[in-house]
């Protein structure tokens, strides 16, 4: 799954459902009760930034407010990643700089949510002295209860992995919005154990979310005024749900279809693909519906057999090579993006050689790009030794990254001169006078603002230049 930045959650778009309170201890008087303030911060994939809006709706729910400062909050909440050291550290320096808040302001909660919670457990309260709360991801609606026992004096864990849980009744308070995109978690949990991979001890067993409340989600969004969702899932082409006491099954091509016909005007995304999972039936749902956006992010890890082996991918490069061609004749067009992995176990310069090479070959739109990094309990650490030094695989992640720079400009340098259908997503990061949105292959693009078109519209932008990850154009409609 696309990691994305850290970011916090404040100001919801909507308001909190919890009303104004009336004291009848003092009638003259319209006290309004003090509502808990409550700051999340989400790190790593989608999926956890989808989980802190289900935190925060089970919280809404409690009579909290979420805002953007944790200085003032009176429950802070870092929802973690635990899928490279490095995510795992950031996670703890920024523990730091709350537990000094917290030495500021006696009473707030610290509480740890997600990947990190799940695979730490109890030692995280023995490591961190400061934090009162250890919450996995399948804990989320014992939340109020946990809080309550911190209330109490008691520090909580809640750690239990579940088969079932899925979420699918919580409305998402979607947070941090832009009010025009959103995710819908439509799965939860991994089963392929990628060796190199703490996902599946992390977030537990693979199950798929009621297909009626996916549409239903979907349906709501268009209605309150999105125009793009995000199916999400660790391996989206797995997804398998049992309608009618088991006589029927939804998979994925099913699901994409359903939602695509929530709305034309509703455009979709998904993500994560599996090589070994995408089928035809996909691509050609994708083929289908003008909505079901061109672009596929289709992790190899590494372009050599005996690495992917290694790694338990369960494809080897031709048949990934082969799904690749797949795309290419049913979606001409589609975007392809991957991640990949350099210098795990054992790998020798030749295999990385032979990543470069199905990188030259498949000439990806975007990447994202990691050096190997050892996570405790997963298949890897147990059964292969981590012994590539650690500068030979930031060298040889230089040249992945490198080359995929080359890729991203060839495909932005082929977009030049075309006209792209894009959805306004907002105002772009430098310019209020300029628009941003992204094209049907999830390149951003950026235009001049025209006054006849608002944000949350297509328009139609001839792009006339690029920069090394944008095409700049302007609205031709
Ligand atoms: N080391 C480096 N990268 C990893 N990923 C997952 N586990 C590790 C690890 N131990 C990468 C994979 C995956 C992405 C989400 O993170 O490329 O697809
Ligand atoms: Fe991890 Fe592999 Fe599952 Fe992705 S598919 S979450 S890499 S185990």
């Amino acid at each position: 799954m696309k990691e994305v930045d850290r970011i916090h959650f404040g100001s919801p778009l909507e308001e909190s459902r919890q009303g104004e309170v009336l004291d009848m201890q003092a009638p003259e008087e319209h006290i309004k009760e003090e509502r808990r303030k409550l700051y999340i911060e989400s790190y790593g994939c989608q999926m956890n930034f989808s989980d802190s809006e289900i935190v925060a709706s089970i919280l809404m729910d409690q009579g909290f407010e979420t805002i953007g400062d944790y200085k003032e909050a009176d429950v802070v909440f870092v929802n973690t990643c635990s899928i490279r050291e490095n995510a795992e550290q950031r996670v703890r320096n920024r523990l730091k700089e709350f537990e000094a808040a917290k030495q500021r302001k006696p009473g707030m909660i610290i509480g740890v949510l997600g990947c990190m919670a799940e695979r730490l457990k109890a030692r995280f309260l023995e490591e961190e002295k400061l934090v009162d709360l250890v919450v996995g991801p399948d804990a989320y609606r014992d939340l109020p209860n946990l809080i309550q026992q911190v209330d109490d004096g008691s520090r909580a864990v809640n750690v239990l992995l579940s088969r079932e849980e899925t979420y699918a009744d919580i409305s998402p308070v979607r947070l941090n919005s832009n009010g025009v995109s959103a995710f819908i978690s439509i799965m939860r949990g991994c089963d392929n154990m990628c060796s190199f991979c703490v996902v599946p001890f992390t977030r537990g067993r693979e199950r798929s979310r009621d297909p009626e409340s996916i549409v239903k989600e979907a349906q709501d969004l268009y209605n309150a005024g999105y125009r793009e969702v995000t199916l999400l899932g660790q391996n989206v082409d797995s997804y398998k749900f049992k309608c009618n006491e088991g006589t029927r099954t939804v998979n994925f091509a099913q699901l994409l279809e359903k939602v695509a016909l929530v709305h034309p005007d509703l455009r979709v995304r998904f993500s994560t693909s599996h090589p070994k999972d995408i089928t035809n039936e996909v691509l050609y749902a994708i083929a289908k519906y003008e909505n079901i956006c061109k672009y596929i992010h289709l992790p190899v890890q590494s372009g050599n057999s005996r690495v992917l082996e290694l790694m338990n991918r369960t494809y080897d490069r031709e048949w990934y090579l082969e799904r690749v061609d797949a795309i290419r004749r049913i979606i001409p067009d589609c975007g392809i993006s991957t991640d990949i992995i350099t210098g795990f176990c054992s790998e020798t310069v030749e295999e990385h050689e032979d990543t470069l090479s199905i990188m030259d070959h498949v000439k990806y739109d975007f990447a994202y790009m990691f050096a190997y990094s050892e996570r405790p309990g997963t298949l890897a650490a147990k059964r292969y030794e981590d012994d590539v030094p650690e500068e030979e695989k930031k060298r040889r992640l230089t040249e992945v990254v490198n080359k995929q720079r080359e890729h991203s400009l060839y495909r932005l340098e082929n977009f030049v001169g075309k006209v792209h259908k894009v959805l306004i997503e907002g105002f772009s990061k430098r310019s209020d006078e300029d628009y941003c949105g992204r094209n049907d292959q999830n390149t951003m693009m950026v235009f001049p603002v025209d006054e006849r078109f608002k944000v949350g519209q297509y328009v139609n932008v001839l792009a006339e230049t690029c920069t090394s990850a944008t095409l700049i154009g302007r609205i031709v409609d």
